[in-house]
């Protein structure tokens, strides 16, 4: 690879023993993927902030990394384990708690900012069309990519913290406008609306995705989509057909930049659309707990639960996850004390699938697609997808 002097003075060891580990990273990751040089990042966003994920092993690498290093860029986490202010509400162990605070604070020493959410775009970590960005959240990685015309690889937790801590990233992948051309294309021919519907919509593309071979959809039929509808269905699409990029067509920034897609295209019909439905509704379930906020909940999705919560009671546990300045601004807004004193928990800084509770609950309804499959997968829950209405009503029953 071709560094500058100064790439080339991070990785013989002239800014410290972080950033020469941290370049080491970077141009082995770019030598692999055969990058000419490194690209500015705007800003970092790092996963695996969990304990349960990272262990011993994984807290020892951060703590070498913070000795001496210091992030170059705006850089925020992903969800940690736990909310930090309100962990024995939410049953987490205390052991578990002090071994997640040590992650964070090593996150801390080296600069981060600690805001654990997997939206970091609704907070502050919002980079502009065409910057180039390492993100390492799924996720978020689609989102950027697709609603934002940020540029970026879906990064591990290591490579993520070699960007921050160099502010450089090799120059591949989804960096390259000619790889960012879309490979299929979509035609949905139903109208979808609401953030379970486009999770649905994201689950069947992913699959065909899958089956395919191909990672961006060019998609045509959907007129319009809220931001809460973008998320969803970024998370979903990445979730089940490891898509990092997709183009819908009068609706993402690039779809008419690239050529569009030759070949057969993908129908996706109503009929389509309800089979993948009933793939996320699990036989014999028996909800006993509602979540809502994957990926995080947003203000105007917080504003609308507080709206279906006033005066009335939560009979199940009932989490809202959502970033922690989200909360604040709910908090002022009066949006946390009704759904609060309906007996809602917030879950800040953490999701119902990194938090540490597999199989505390049998079965969890909720409006994400994502949170499906990891509640099966990881949790051990049996799952239901609804409308955030359907959920409130069945946490109120
Ligand atoms: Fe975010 Fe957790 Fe869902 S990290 S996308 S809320 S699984």
């Amino acid at each position: 690879m071709n560094l500058t002097s100064d790439e080339q003075d991070m990785l013989t060891g002239k800014h410290g023993k972080a950033a020469q580990k941290a370049m080491e990273i970077l141009t082995t990751l770019g030598e692999i993927f055969n990058a000419q040089r490194m690209v500015d990042v705007y800003s970092v966003q790092i996963a695996g902030v969990s304990y349960a994920n990272l262990g011993e092993a994984g807290l020892e690498f951060l703590n070498e990394m913070a000795e001496d290093g210091t992030v170059k860029v705006l850089t925020t986490l992903n969800p940690a384990g736990m909310d930090r202010e309100n962990w024995q509400v939410l049953g987490i162990d205390a052991d578990f708690a002090e071994n997640q605070i040590r992650v964070i604070n090593a996150f801390a020493k080296m600069g981060v900012i600690t805001t654990c959410s997997c939206t970091p775009y609704l907070i502050g970590n919002i980079p502009h069309f065409g910057q180039h960005i390492a993100w390492a959240e799924s996720s978020a990685v689609c989102y950027a990519n697709s609603v934002l015309g940020a540029r970026t690889n879906r990064e591990g937790g290591p490579s993520a913290l070699a960007s921050a801590l160099t502010g450089k990233t090799p120059e591949y992948g989804y960096h390259l406008a000619e790889n960012r051309h879309g490979q299929v294309i979509v035609k949905v021919n139903a109208q979808i609306k609401g953030t379970d519907d486009f999770s649905v919509l994201g689950k069947a593309i992913g699959d065909h995705l899958i089956t395919l071979g191909k990672k961006i959809p060019w998609i045509a039929g959907i007129p319009s989509a809220t931001v809460e509808e973008l998320k969803s269905f970024s998370a979903s699409i990445a979730t089940y057909g490891g898509a990092a990029l997709f183009h819908m067509d009068g609706v993402t920034p690039e779809f008419d930049r690239y050529p569009k897609p030759v070949g057969n295209p993908i129908d996706i019909n109503p009929e389509d659309l309800e089979k993948t439905r009933r793939e996320l509704i699990d036989e014999g379930l028996e909800v006993d707990f509602v979540s809502i906020g994957c990926p995080h909940a947003s203000i105007h999705e917080i504003a609308k639960l507080a709206s279906l919560l006033k005066g009335k009671k939560v009979t199940k546990e009932f989490w809202i996850t959502t970033a922690r300045p989200t909360k604040r601004i709910a908090d002022e807004a009066g949006y946390s004390k009704i759904i609060e004193d309906a007996g809602a928990k917030f879950a800040a800084d953490t999701c119902c699938v990194v938090a540490p509770i597999k199989g505390r609950f049998k079965g969890m309804m909720i409006d994400s697609a994502k949170a499906c499959y990891y509640g099966r997968a990881k949790n051990k829950f049996k799952v239901k997808i609804g409308t955030i209405e359907e959920c409130v009503k069945v946490a109120t029953e």
